[in-house]
């Protein structure tokens, strides 16, 4: 039996040194953000945003966290917030860092009530913080109830803050 050696220090350290770096961050209906991060000799010299269309809080809650990564010389955790702007910001940070995994990958989430993943994700952003809060916005997990664990987990990944 063979197995996948575990990711060193030095791979982790090569996706730091990669001198440039662009994420995307798109919620549909709401904001969108693309940051260029730029780095020298392992350390952020560089964050902006490329083009944004972000609300008020969100704005706000990417620049401090900006202002205190590059401070800091390295792509910092997101805030620990349960609003929406910490929710973006964790997003922004976990795809910078390369630890953006979302629980669930197929479009649909729901097989009964054909409900996307889509449509659950922007539920849990505006807000819903339990699968029967999503049901009450999408009825996605009002029939058989096999996609509730995945709700679940959905809905985890959204609020986790480490
Ligand atoms: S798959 Fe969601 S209720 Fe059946």
């Amino acid at each position: 039996m063979t197995t996948k050696p575990a990711a060193s220090t030095a791979d982790s350290n090569a996706n730091l040194q990669r001198p440039v770096e662009v994420v995307h961050v798109n919620w549909l209906g709401r904001d969108e953000v693309e940051i260029r991060a730029n780095w020298q000799g392992g350390k952020l010299v560089g964050l902006k945003p490329v083009q944004s269309v972000l609300c008020e809080s969100a704005t706000k809650a990417l620049a401090i966290w900006m202002q205190s990564c590059l401070q800091a010389g390295q792509v910092l955790e997101g805030p620990l917030g349960q609003d929406h702007a910490s929710m973006l910001v964790r997003e922004v940070s976990l795809r910078l860092r390369n630890e953006f995994r979302p629980p669930y990958t197929e479009e649909e989430i729901c097989h009964c009530r054909v409900i996307s993943t889509a449509q659950v994700d922007r539920a849990v952003i505006a807000g819903c913080q339990s699968a029967r809060e999503v049901a009450g916005e999408t009825t996605a997990s009002t029939s058989c109830g096999t996609c509730r664990p995945d709700l679940e987990a959905w809905i985890r990944f959204r609020y986790e803050t480490r």
